[in-house]
């Protein structure tokens, strides 16, 4: 497909925004290279999507579960088939390395599967009733139109957490991604329409959070609304959905930490340490921004670390011998960039890293230096705000008792992990940290699909994605009463079966 400007799909037909407005999307390692034009959406547009969704939800919601299951089998077929194509796509529209692009596609096709094994497991509970000849039972029922607000980040695993189990339990979509990855957007929704979605059961909108974004929260017609982005901009979107008395699940911001125990496999810890702190050049939710090392190994593990950082190869993701890529955008890497001048202002130390890339071909991209600051005290701005960038700091700690409080203490609690080789620290440690996800010896990065994934504190409003639970999130349960008798009696709950 060109990416003409006709980027929104609604009720089945791709079009250009009413207005005729575009916007551009540009390749972040080289910022010459212009991925496409893709429609500008406005409220007009949405009101559009959303009425499409809705005149396509009856429907859809009454088709057999194990029939809307099938769609998602097709597109975990055609996830597998185009992963390359599409990981490659993914390297050139916001940057990571190819090896982590793969990943991204992988997650969506575990989650288009486990999905879709859903689709034949048991979805509600027949519950005895206090009455005689009373059959109760409880099922899950969809919510309506859900409108799906994404990040750039993880362009299709994420989309994949969010629109698949609302189509499997029967709800119509409006989904609008980030302007930063408006092209796979476009591939994903192809790829639904190629898999079985009806017309109108996934409407796509592209273009920016004020206009469109903002648009969808406020639109009549939206029932429920998924948001992963930042706590600034989720915090906005959860006070009019609570206005409006929407259902909103948000996915929100972290300030990760890893614990490095005086008695751990300190290479192990290091190897988890760089992959969560420059995975992703640190654009992940789950990315290790401090690292909290036990003093009495802080200067070997400092030093490791550090030539280890310095010796990272950064470059353009489509070649594998690089191992971190470009941040998505230029404003991205000046607000990086900012970030590293207040560390320095509170007197933190640069120990690796500290400025943009601007040597040879890096110059034409939006490359930083992976980042390292040492002497970082836990209420530094820097240690507690999330940067979203390849920057991590290192904080020292006394003891398991203090590295746990400095790792509870901010305003988030996504991923927080310990490295130890002592089994009480350990359980003292998985009982004790305060964030929805948990690791020992392992990376903060690396959520399995099949598990519950989301935080506590500021990183989220008490949702979870994936797991068992996925459709929780755009599902109502509804509670059936039946009486089978043949007699005249009324029966009353409460009263007459005392
Ligand atoms: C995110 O950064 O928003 O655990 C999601 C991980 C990935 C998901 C990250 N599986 O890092």
């Amino acid at each position: 497909m060109d990416y003409d400007g006709i980027t929104n799909y609604i009720g089945g037909c791709w079009q250009p925004a009413r207005a005729g407005k575009t916007f551009t999307s540009l390749n972040p390692s080289r910022q010459s290279d212009v991925i496409g034009r893709f429609s500008y959406s406005e409220r007009e547009d949405i009101t559009l999507a959303v009425a499409a969704a809705a005149d396509a939800y009856p429907e859809w919601r009454r088709m057999p579960m194990p029939r809307r299951a099938d769609v998602l089998t097709r597109m975990g077929h055609i996830l597998e088939e185009r992963k390359e194509e599409l990981a490659r796509f993914m390297v050139r529209e916001m940057g990571k390395v190819l090896l982590e692009a793969r990943g991204d596609v992988q997650e969506a096709i575990d989650m288009a599967f486990y999905m879709a094994a859903f689709g034949r497991m048991p979805n509600g509970r027949v519950v005895p009733s206090e009455r005689p000849n009373v059959f109760c039972q409880a099922w899950r029922v969809p919510i309506g139109v859900v409108g799906v607000i994404t990040p750039w980040n993880f362009p299709i695993a994420i989309p994949s957490w969010k629109i698949f189990p609302a189509l499997l339990a029967g709800n119509t979509i409006v989904f609008k991604p980030a302007e930063d990855t408006p092209a796979l957007a476009t591939v994903f929704t192809e790829m639904l329409e190629e898999a079985g979605v009806p017309p109108g059961v996934i409407n796509l909108v592209t273009g920016d959070g004020p206009s469109a974004g903002s648009a969808l929260v406020e639109a009549e017609g939206v029932s429920a609304i998924s948001f992963t982005g930042s706590t600034e901009v989720g915090r906005q979107i959860a006070a009019r959905c609570g206005a409006l008395m929407k259902r909103v699940s948000c996915e929100l911001g972290g300030k990760n930490a890893i614990v490095v125990l005086d008695d751990a496999n300190l290479d192990l810890a290091l190897k988890g340490v760089l992959w969560s702190a420059f995975g992703t050049a640190g654009q992940r939710c789950t990315a290790a921004s401090r690292i909290i090392v036990q003093e009495s190994v802080m200067a070997e593990y400092r030093d490791r670390l550090v030539a280890h950082t310095t010796a990272l190869r950064i470059g353009d993701g489509l070649d594998e011998r690089n191992e971190i890529g470009p941040v998505v955008n230029r404003k991205q890497l000046d607000r990086i960039h900012e970030y590293v001048q207040i560390g320095k202002e509170e007197g933190a130390e640069v120990l690796a890293g500290g400025t943009p890339l601007i040597n040879g071909s890096l110059r034409e991209g939006c490359y930083y230096a992976p980042t390292i600051f040492g002497n970082v005290s836990p209420t530094m701005r820097i240690a507690q705000e999330e940067i979203f960038g390849p920057v991590t700091a290192l904080i020292s700690a006394e003891n398991i008792q203090d590295a746990i409080e400095i790792a509870n203490g901010t305003a988030f609690g996504l991923s927080l992990s310990i490295y130890t080789s002592n089994i009480y620290k350990a359980f003292q440690a998985m009982q004790e940290l305060e964030s929805g996800l948990v690791y020992v010896n392992l990376p903060t990065s690396g959520a399995e699909i099949q598990l519950p994934f989301g935080g506590i504190k500021q990183t989220g409003n008490g949702h979870r994605e994936a797991g068992w639970m996925a459709m929780d999130y755009c599902t109502e349960w509804k509670s059936v009463y039946v009486n089978y008798s043949d007699s005249n009696e009324l029966v009353r709950a409460q009263i007459d079966t005392q």
